[in-house]
């Protein structure tokens, strides 16, 4: 079954939204298989978005996401990387539809509230970096046969 990696940023976490955030994937019919509150250190971080080092926003993006606690989480369904995507909306919330996390509650590229995996491989490796094997709990949902024909 496919998973991705969605954290709540520290805006997001500072400002009341894990709840919200939290509610639009568990109402689209996604199934939570970890969770917890995380101040990642700088290392970690440059691990996580390593892809982007050579970007001018780099040192900004690594001191925002360290600066308070992160709600990490891997959400788990049919498809749920790229619709992931699409719930958390554009990375810079000001092209961000109205209606995706972004869209509704963010202004700035810089303070984006959340972060989703972008892909199947990438969600694979972020999953094992913020993640031990044993903190992702297997189970079934009980409305699983209500949310998928098959
Ligand atoms: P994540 O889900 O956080 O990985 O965002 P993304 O996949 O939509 O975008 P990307 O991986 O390219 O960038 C990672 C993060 O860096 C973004 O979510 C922003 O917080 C930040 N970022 C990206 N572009 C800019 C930029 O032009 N300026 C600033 N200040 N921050 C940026
Ligand atoms: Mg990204």
């Amino acid at each position: 079954n496919e998973q991705t990696f969605i954290a709540v940023k520290p805006d997001g976490v500072q400002r009341g939204l894990i709840g919200p955030i939290i509610t639009r994937f568990e109402q689209r019919g996604y199934k939570l298989a970890a969770i917890k509150l995380i101040t990642p250190s700088k290392e970690h971080l440059e691990k996580h978005y390593a892809d982007l080092s050579d970007k001018p926003f780099f040192k900004g993006l690594i001191t925002y996401m360290g600066s308070g606690p992160v709600c990490a989480m891997v959400w788990e369904g049919r498809d749920v990387v790229k619709t992931g995507r699409v719930i958390l909306g554009a990375t810079n919330p000001l092209a961000s539809q109205p209606g995706t996390i972004r869209g509704d509650y963010a202004i700035d590229v810089g303070r984006n509230v959340c972060h989703g995996s972008d892909a199947v491989e990438s969600a694979k490796k972020e999953i094992a970096l913020w993640f031990k094997p044993e903190e992702l709990v297997s189970y079934k949902q009980a409305q699983h046969d209500w949310i998928y024909e098959k």
